[in-house]
């Protein structure tokens, strides 16, 4: 297969290349520098119709495939995705800003949601229920859900769109992939493997536009989506859910996040500078589980201080495309402006810049350590989004833990302790949906991912899975004799 053919630019529709009914088209920027790499169709309203329709037609028959068909094909899309790997991380890496790196990596975590998916196709079992009387038979199947919508975000875009199809997919149901309009080349680049692997026509379906708001409206008003997944931030999260509710359609929501990464006095330092920096730098600080807040413990606080400075001075940043390289630049100028303002916010609160605070060329922007940090600073109530780590300080265990759950998000925190009987407590503590202890990366296919309260609900990867694209059907055999 040639290379060439992995950069697309139309839209991919009932097994079809397309464009805009309109004609028109957008740019797609290189982050790193200002370059227009391509120009993909701005589909309206009408054209997500057309998908929801072609993937509406093609349900029944791709459900009723067998679970061993419907596996072999992910099995195949999984091969191909790596076979590919090298070209899909530089589409993502050109598009986002992502570090090479970070890039190979996205598509190993990302390929890794369609191979375990692959094989949990085969294992969404039933039961069998003891009935209450003699002449009857209790059985409970699940059955997919139906259409499927996935709305994705350009900081994982490979992954965000996988984790949520890969389930969807082995569970019989067709997608619909609204992909983002910073990053859509790399769904794109899926697609046509997707296509490639043999998903029959309306199965696979991926859409493009700049019209967030009108797209997303259709894929939550329509009746025919049954399912609507999306990753995103909490207010968009909040406006989908008001959208969805004309329809009741079945929703997974993986919003925002404010993580707090505790270190206290009896942990082991050197590890937990470790796990904070590849926490908060991974992917520039812009991942949904970066650590947000750095909480340490006063007798250890200088020191933590100076060890982390010191390791983020150390971060190389430059051309993304070099594999040594660990930090990009941020995705656009919003993200720069925010950072900057919470930078200044924590300054004239009084915070010390230890390292970093300026921007660089383009969308560039110094790693930056912010010691002296307090509750009151911006930073510690928005999520940052960015390449900067405020660090708070805190004199006992209950203090630690009534800041780390002093927000309205409870997606990933962390903490670094050597006490075994204060792990526990304090991971059964913290009001989060994830919690790493000793480790400041946790996200893996085997495990589920997702949050509470503002950070929403629904839980993507894991065992677990499958269950947000399938519908429970509880059958009663009666006059059995
Ligand atoms: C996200 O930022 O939304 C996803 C991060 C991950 O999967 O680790």
């Amino acid at each position: 297969m040639e290379t060439n053919n992995l950069i697309r630019t139309e839209a991919y529709v009932n097994g079809q290349w397309t464009k805009a009914a309109s004609g028109k088209t957008f740019d797609v920027i290189n982050p790193a520098t200002g370059e227009v790499i391509a120009a993909v169709p701005d589909m309206n309203r009408e054209d997500v119709r057309q998908a929801i329709n072609a993937a509406d037609a093609a349900w029944l028959a791709y459900r009723d495939l067998t679970a061993k068909e419907r596996a072999a094909l992910l099995r195949n899309w999984f091969n191909l995705i790596m076979e590919h790997k090298e070209e899909l991380a530089r589409i993502m890496t050109i598009e986002s800003g992502k570090v090479m790196a970070e890039s190979l990596g996205e598509v190993n975590y990302g390929a890794s949601f369609i191979e375990w998916f692959a094989e949990e196709a085969k294992r969404a079992y039933g039961d069998v229920i003891p009935a209450h009387t003699k002449d009857r038979r209790l059985v409970v199947i699940k059955q997919s859900v139906g259409v499927a919508a996935a709305i994705t975000p350009w900081n994982f875009p490979l992954a965000m769109i996988t984790r949520k199809v890969g389930p969807a997919l082995a569970a019989g149901s067709p997608v619909i992939v609204k992909v983002p309009s910073e990053t859509p080349l790399t769904g794109l680049a899926i697609s046509y493997l997707a296509e490639k692997a043999g998903f029959p026509p309306g199965v696979y379906n991926t859409v493009t536009s700049t019209d967030s708001s009108e797209v997303g409206k259709e894929l939550c008003e329509n009746p025919k989506v049954r399912k609507l997944s999306f990753t995103g931030s909490t207010p968009v999260g909040k406006i989908l859910m008001s959208q969805c509710a004309s329809t009741l359609k079945k929703l997974s929501l993986e919003l925002g996040g404010n993580a707090p990464f505790i270190v206290f006095d009896d942990a082991d330092l050197d590890a937990a500078v470790k796990g904070a920096l590849v926490s908060k730098f991974r992917h520039n600080g812009q991942t949904c589980v970066c650590v947000n807040r750095i909480l340490v413990q006063d007798s250890v606080y200088d020191a933590f201080v100076e060890k982390f400075t010191q390791a983020v001075q150390g971060l190389k940043t430059g051309n993304v495309l070099d594999p040594e390289v660990q930090v990009g630049p941020l995705i656009h100028d919003r993200a720069v402006k925010k950072v900057k303002e919470h930078i200044q916010d924590a300054v004239t609160k009084g915070a010390k810049i230890t390292t970093g605070g300026e921007s660089m060329e383009g969308l560039f922007f110094q790693p930056t350590v912010v010691a002296g940090a307090t509750p009151e600073m911006l930073i510690a109530r928005e999520e940052v989004f960015g390449p900067v780590a405020p660090i708070f300080r805190f004199s006992t265990e209950e203090e630690a833990i009534q800041m780390a759950n002093d927000t309205e998000y409870g997606l990933a925190s962390y903490f670094y302790s050597r006490d075994v009987n204060r792990c526990w407590r304090v991971a059964e503590a913290l009001e989060y949906g994830m919690v790493g202890i000793n480790e400041g990366l946790i996200s893996t296919e085997l495990a589920p991912f997702g949050g509470i309260k503002e950070s929403g609900f629904g839980r993507e990867g894991s065992k677990y899975g499958m269950d947000y694209f399938m519908e429970i059907k509880y059958m009663c055999f009666g006059g059995v004799s």
